[in-house]
């Protein structure tokens, strides 16, 4: 599902990421690690199309992204879900709103989006809310209506950066029970995470831990003592 061989990118100078390889089978679950800085944002966005491939290869969902066509791109992100946290869902629209609108770009009947939605809005605890306007919801909750619209389509791939940072702990458990469920079905995960507790929520995951963009192998511990929160 997603093959990435010796990818850098750099800001000027910087190099965010430097040589990283690895591919994640269809149906697999991966956990970007590392400390604020890492690169697991970069690596992210560049699987997304968000970013233009510099240098190494990365195929995702079938699609070759140091080849991509412009015009190949909505076809890429109708297969992908994605949680990034500079993505905003739309503060004037409500919930429902929000999260039918990933169904509306894929061209999916009203009726059939009204039932999807409803199901996904009522897993994340988000009934209530339904027709509540964005810009009235907790940090939180928005960042569930987030989660809502990447899975709503039933991608093949979720991209998921920091998806639980704003939660308490028993709502991050709830939500990565729901992120299992989907990778049970067969979505392919990939999930930055600074949490030792979303990590232990899927003990069988693997872990790409990233240092100073690169990938060193997480023996020891995947977390970074010196972490900070960057949320
Ligand atoms: N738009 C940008 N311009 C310049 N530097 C950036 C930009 N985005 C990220 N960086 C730098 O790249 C490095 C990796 O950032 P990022 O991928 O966001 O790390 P992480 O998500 O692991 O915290 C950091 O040093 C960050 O400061
Ligand atoms: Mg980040």
């Amino acid at each position: 599902m997603v093959r990435v061989d010796h990818l850098s990118y750099n800001f000027g100078e910087y190099w965010a990421l430097k040589d990283v390889s690895f591919s994640l089978e269809k149906g697999g679950f991966l956990f970007l690690t590392g400390h604020s800085g890492a690169g697991k944002t970069t690596l992210l966005r560049l699987l997304y199309g968000a970013m233009p491939m510099i240098r190494g290869r990365a195929k995702v969902a079938g699609f070759e992204l140091s080849r991509l066509r412009k015009r190949h791109i909505p076809e890429l992100r109708r297969r992908v879900g994605v949680v990034f946290q500079d993505f905003k869902i739309l503060p004037n629209r409500t919930v429902f709103d929000n999260v039918a609108m990933a169904l509306e770009v894929r061209g999916m009947p009203r009726q059939h989006l009204e039932r999807r939605v409803r199901a996904i809005v009522r897993a994340l605890g988000l009934e209530t809310k339904s027709y509540t306007p964005c810009r009235r919801l907790s940090g939180g909750e928005q960042q569930r209506v987030a989660i809502a619209r990447s899975m709503v389509a039933n991608p093949e791939l979720i991209l998921a950066d920091e998806p639980t940072g704003n939660l308490d702990v028993e709502l991050t458990m709830h939500l990565m029970e729901i992120f299992k469920q989907f990778n049970t079905y067969g979505t392919t995960i990939i999930m930055a995470t600074h949490s030792r507790e979303v990590l232990e929520c899927v003990p069988e995951a693997r872990i790409l831990h990233l240092r100073d963009g690169r990938a060193v192998s997480p023996d020891g511990d995947p977390i970074d003592d010196d972490e900070e929160d960057e949320a």
